[in-house]
């Protein structure tokens, strides 16, 4: 099973991930956590092309490069580990390129979808967390992390975040069963309570599956 987390960045994804993975040992799943773009050395290096502020990216360069980075992972990592009967958990994924590249640098979306499709083939998620805040909450709690200095994505303005919410808005409500849109306003417990339990659904659903 293939889980992954969205939202605009500070918006708490990387806590969210690392919670459910260590809930999901705890009941006896292999579970791996994947980061984007990254978690492969051809993705590693992709990344720090991507986030080097010196670096002067064109937007459909820039749309590629995630994809290149992500295709290498799918096939490198993801797919096999999938094929093992591990629980894959990625710190961004996909979505992120609809979000970020089609709305928020404002790409063609069908192509951008395409791409994102030709790069990932059938590697979909089961599930997707878009953990939704208000951009000044998010911009704010960046702020506040430690010796944080903004790499090339972060010092996009904020309309471009705020272009960024509305693309992961609009994917909710194109893709109602696989993508779950919350509040991340709500204190951590609460919120990772919620995954939780969509995340039991959907393993029970798949052992009923597989005795039927
Ligand atoms: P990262 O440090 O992982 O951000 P965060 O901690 O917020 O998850 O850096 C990834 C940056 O790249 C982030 O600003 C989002 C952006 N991004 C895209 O624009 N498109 C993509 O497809 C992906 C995966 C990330």
């Amino acid at each position: 099973m293939l889980i992954t987390f969205e939202g605009i960045d500070g918006a708490g994804k990387s806590t969210h991930t690392v919670l459910l993975a260590e809930w999901l040992q705890s009941r006896g799943h292999r579970v791996r956590i994947l980061r984007e773009p990254g978690s492969t050395q051809l993705s590693e290096a992709i990344r720090r092309v991507l986030l080097d502020v010196q670096q002067q990216i064109d937007s459909v360069a820039e749309l590629f490069l995630f994809c290149a980075a992500r295709r290498q992972l799918v096939q490198e990592v993801i797919r096999p580990a999938l094929e093992q009967g591990e629980i894959v958990i990625c710190d961004r994924y996909a979505d992120s390129t609809f979000a970020y590249q089609g709305y928020g640098r404002g790409l063609d979306i069908a192509m951008v979808e395409h791409v994102i499709a030709y790069a990932i083939e059938d590697v979909v998620p089961q599930a997707t967390f878009v953990l939704d805040l208000d951009v000044a909450t998010a911009l704010a709690r960046r702020g506040r992390r430690a010796a944080d200095v903004a790499d090339r994505m972060e010092g996009a303005s904020r309309q471009f975040f705020e272009r960024v919410r509305a693309g992961y808005h609009a994917l909710a409500a194109r893709n109602p069963q696989r993508v779950h849109l919350l509040d991340a306003a709500e204190p951590v417990e609460g919120l990772q309570e919620r995954i939780r339990t969509i995340v039991a659904g959907i393993l029970a659903r798949q052992s009923a599956e597989r005795v039927a």
